[in-house]
């Protein structure tokens, strides 16, 4: 039985880039065919998310991503050289765009610490995809700095913002990012996001069971008849700095068992296939969908995995491409787009590590919290790959 008296595993190596890259720079000739459309995967599942992280740093010091003993001001953050620039990072999503990518999500850290993000936005605004329709082009934020962003993004050509906010009462909030940041400000920042026309927006709340359960009921009725989508994030044994434990997760079972008590819920479709959260309606007197009350997510990566329609790549700050939250290896495309590789064969490293996927981490890993094959080797942080 894990207990408080277990010792933090912190890395002592550095997990990022570097060795564990695959050579991608090696592959030439038919290695790296031209290719066209839609990318599969080796279990069926199309290429359809990029989500890009523009800085692997954070204002905020949330326990379960950047606890504070890792993450000190001496901790090896990247070097500005190692940055894509923002014309790398456009020439790269517009190839992922043009293998069947419709959504592109910003993330970090925190991506608003990133100076001129809105020059970014601009540029991928401007891509289109293979039908010929706008991107579906988002963000997540911890809402910090949005009150003062909000019109800039927007006007920019962001559709849409996901706000990270896990709880309503100060003190527990106030702990929980561990930067004594207040409540406040991030809702007068969802609130200025509204005002700039960012919807829909959706607010993400990670339960830790015993740190922030308290707050399940009162972010619900906060945001219940709002127009904000609330989402419940069971909290991931993801990077290998969290110190997470099984005991810490409150599976999504029992976030609606909470709800429940007070509000009525009622299941709905998914409205994507290979979305994150299952949603639930909030229900009228006639057990029927009340639209004007609006629904919540849970999103239960641990207790429920959805790996088998995952289509999300990611991509870090330095231009590395993971296939998963929890691989321990990255595909290093920042060497091609610094080499002298043309478009064509950026593509085809893209497809060529698309179609080689096979990453399925949560399913492997189970419920019960047996470690699936490979898990001895280092895992990348979130707040390098982005959430
Ligand atoms: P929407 O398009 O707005 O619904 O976004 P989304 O749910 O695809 O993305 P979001 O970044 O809001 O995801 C919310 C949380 O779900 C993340 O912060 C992670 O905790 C978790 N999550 C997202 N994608 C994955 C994934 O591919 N695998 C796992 N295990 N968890 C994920
Ligand atoms: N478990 C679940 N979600 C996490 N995030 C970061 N770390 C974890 C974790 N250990 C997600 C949260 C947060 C976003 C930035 O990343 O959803 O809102
Ligand atoms: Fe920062 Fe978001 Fe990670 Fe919290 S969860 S430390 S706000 S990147
Ligand atoms: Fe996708 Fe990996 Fe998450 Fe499974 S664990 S849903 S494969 S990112």
């Amino acid at each position: 039985m894990p207990d408080k008296t277990q010792h933090r595993i912190v890395p002592l190596i550095d997990q990022r880039a570097g060795s564990l890259t695959v050579p991608l720079t090696a592959m030439t000739g038919d290695r790296l065919k031209p290719t066209q459309g839609l990318l599969i995967d080796t279990r069926g599942r199309p290429l359809r998310d990029l989500r890009i992280s523009v800085t692997d740093r954070c204002n905020f010091r949330c326990s379960y991503c950047m606890p504070k003993d890792v993450f000190t001001k001496d901790y090896p953050y990247l070097p500005h050289a190692s940055l894509l620039t923002f014309e790398e990072i456009a020439r790269i999503a517009r190839q992922f765009v043009a293998h069947g990518v419709q959504k592109i999500r910003l993330t970090g850290g925190e991506p608003l610490l990133r100076k001129n993000i809105e020059l970014l936005i601009e540029q991928l605004s401007a891509l289109r995809t293979t039908d010929g329709t706008a991107l579906d082009l988002t963000l997540t934020t911890n809402g910090a700095l949005l009150a003062r962003k909000a019109q800039a993004l927007k006007a920019a050509g962001l559709n849409r913002l996901t706000v990270s906010l896990d709880g309503l009462d100060d003190a527990v909030f106030r702990a929980m990012n561990d930067v004594d940041f207040p409540v406040r400000e991030v809702l007068d920042g969802i609130e200025a996001a509204r005002k700039a026309g960012l919807g829909p927006i959706k607010v993400n709340m990670v339960v830790k069971r015993g740190t922030n359960d308290s707050q399940i009921l009162p972010m619900a009725r906060h945001f219940r008849g709002s127009g904000i989508v609330l989402r419940f994030i069971e909290y991931m044994d993801v990077g290998a700095t969290n110190g997470w434990r099984m005991h810490d997760v409150m599976p999504s079972a029992e976030v609606v068992g909470v709800l429940q008590k007070e509000l009525a819920l009622i299941p709905l479709e998914a409205s994507q296939p290979g979305e994150t959260a299952q949603r639930w309606g909030y229900a009228d007197a006639n057990g029927q969908h009340d639209r004007a009350a609006g629904e919540i997510g849970v999103i239960s990566s641990v207790t429920q995995a959805f790996c088998s329609d995952c289509n999300r790549a990611r991509m870090s700050t330095e231009g590395q491409i993971y296939l998963c939250l929890f691989a321990s290896q990255g595909h290093n495309l920042r060497d091609l787009v610094r080499g002298d590789y043309t478009d064509t064969q950026l593509a085809a490293a893209i497809a060529h590590i698309w179609t080689g996927r096979a990453d399925r981490y949560s399913e492997l890993r189970g419920f019960e919290g047996a470690a699936p094959p490979g898990d001895g080797k280092r895992r990348v942080e979130m707040s390098y790959i982005g959430g």
